[in-house]
């Protein structure tokens, strides 16, 4: 490992993704519960979610994410040194789903590792592959968030079962030396990461290997409870972000916020007086996807070009734990 050196910056060469080809609207979910299309819409704003087929993994998901990624980028999978997945729903309890990606994709010898934040998984996994690059262990990263949510969602629960769906996204990061004096040098500017273990009851699955030996468990969630922190702890590391770069919130070119619902995000777009058009908004067609709704936005915001190289991107998302946090992006 080299010396830190606080004048390299990360910045983000590539983005991709993938959703699983089956679509479950609303409607579907009518003949299975007692639900509707218009509560589910109305109070959350998804209409639809992709679900992954039977035998579909998170790594499947998150291999197909990576390689869209690479190849915008322009990488070469010999060329990643350092990959960082967020995952809540890995393949297997151990080994890190990422150690199943590097092998599919051919990068061995590569730093591979699973991070569990759950919703805010994507920003923590953005920070730790930031903090590497710019201390010099690892030159070009791959950040994934892959989820199959589906698979630990409790099917005869209507308050949690129609929330989430699955699917991956991913960027490529590659470490570059900062010029001195240049003005304004594109990069990740800051990261904030928060954690509240009080808050464990408001959402959590019911199970895992060391509680409940053999049964993975599902989600478990105040929908109330969540929210209320969602408002109070997104409003104050979003503050903490624009103070950090002494920016206010009309420097924002940007939200691309945890897509988890659609009244937390247009909550948070008018606190900080955006236009809806300078918000990036998914949940209506992917449901949350836990760690992959962030990238995925990224990945649906650089395909139809509304992120431009020089624009302030903001990232922000919270999560069980709790987990909260926040990422300022020179595009
Ligand atoms: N269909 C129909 N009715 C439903 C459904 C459903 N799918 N789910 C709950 N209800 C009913 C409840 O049973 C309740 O009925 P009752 O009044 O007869 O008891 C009624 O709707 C109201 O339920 P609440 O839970 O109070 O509804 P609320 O307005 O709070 O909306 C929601 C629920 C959408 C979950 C909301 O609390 C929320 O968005 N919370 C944030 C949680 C979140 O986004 N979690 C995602 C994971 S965490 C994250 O990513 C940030």
């Amino acid at each position: 490992m080299s010396a830190p050196d606080r004048l390299r910056r990360s910045i983000v060469i590539g983005c991709g993704g993938y959703l699983p080809a089956r679509i479950v609207a609303n409607a579907e979910l009518e003949s299975t519960m007692d639900t509707s299309d218009a509560w589910i819409s109305e109070r959350t704003g998804i209409l639809q979610r992709h679900i992954a087929a039977d035998g579909e993994k998170t790594s499947d998901l998150a291999i197909a994410a990576s390689r869209s990624a690479l190849a915008h980028a322009g990488v070469e999978a010999g060329e990643v040194d350092l990959i960082v997945l967020a995952t809540t729903t890995p393949d297997e309890t151990f080994p890190a789903t990422a150690v199943r990606v590097q092998a599919a994709l051919g990068c061995p010898g590569s730093i591979a590792f699973d991070v569990q934040a759950v919703c805010s998984g994507f920003v923590y996994a953005l920070a730790i592959a930031d903090n590497f690059l710019r201390v010099g262990q690892a030159r070009t990263a791959l950040v994934i968030g892959a989820e199959t949510f589906s698979r630990i969602l409790d099917w005869n629960d209507r308050g949690t079962a129609v929330l989430f769906g699955d699917g991956a996204g991913a960027v490529v990061l590659k470490a570059v030396d900062r010029v001195e004096g240049e003005a304004s040098p594109r990069g990740i500017l800051s990261t904030h990461l928060h954690a509240d273990g009080r808050h464990h009851d408001a959402l959590f699955a019911d199970g895992g290997p060391s509680s409940t030996p053999g049964r993975v468990g599902v989600v478990r969630m105040n929908g109330r409870e969540v929210f209320r922190h969602a408002v109070e702890k997104l409003s104050g590391v979003v503050e903490e972000a624009l103070a950090a770069n002494g920016f206010s919130p009309s420097d924002i070119d940007w939200l691309v916020p945890h897509q988890a619902n659609r009244r937390i995000i247009d909550g948070m777009a008018r606190k900080l007086g955006l236009a809806p058009e300078r918000v990036v908004v998914t949940v209506d067609r992917h449901a949350n996807t836990s760690a992959a709704s962030i990238p995925l936005a990224l990945w649906e915001a650089t395909k139809s070009d509304r992120i431009a190289p020089g624009d302030i991107v903001l990232l922000e998302a919270i999560g069980g734990g709790l987990t909260w946090g926040a990422c300022v992006i020179r595009w």
